[in-house]
């Protein structure tokens, strides 16, 4: 594979109303058995109603499974932040890992000042988690 085959992209998006762990579980469990299958991997944020994602894997991979959560009736508001060129995997280890803000706070650490405003009930979750996904 060329390096420049190797992409990375990021979105938001803002989860339907009816979603509980439950359905958490499913799309989980769904990405990972898919993304395992296409040589996907990455990150999935979860919290206060909102999803933030990052993929990574092959242009052609990730391209086709962005088309397919584009379509997902199960979230909308959705919000393409980047897709950029990457020389290797951050996140190699996960096909899809889902995190909560205390999750991300405790494994990322830089992010953990950041992450404390989305308690903060005065600021908006998603101006919070957009500026946090614009640097992680
Ligand atoms: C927030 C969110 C994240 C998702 N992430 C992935 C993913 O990483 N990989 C994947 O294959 N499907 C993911 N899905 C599920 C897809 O949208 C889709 O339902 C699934 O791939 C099955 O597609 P199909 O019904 O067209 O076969 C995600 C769905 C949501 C709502």
């Amino acid at each position: 594979m060329h390096k420049s085959d190797l992409v990375e992209l990021k979105y938001l998006s803002e989860a339907r109303a009816t979603i509980n762990v439950l359905g958490l579980t499913a799309i989980v469990d769904k990405s990972i058995s898919s993304n395992t299958l296409h040589s996907v991997t990455g990150i999935l944020f979860f919290d206060q109603g909102y999803f933030g994602q990052i993929l990574e894997g092959a242009r052609s991979a990730v391209e086709e499974t962005w088309g397919r959560i584009q379509k997902d009736p199960r979230h909308h508001n959705i919000e393409l932040l980047a897709i950029t060129e990457i020389e290797e995997r951050r996140f190699p280890k996960w096909s899809m890992k889902l995190f909560d803000t205390q999750e991300f706070s405790d494994t990322f650490p830089q992010f953990a000042e950041l992450l404390a405003k989305i308690d903060n009930p005065n600021l908006k979750t998603l101006k919070v988690l957009r500026s946090l996904w614009r640097e992680v």
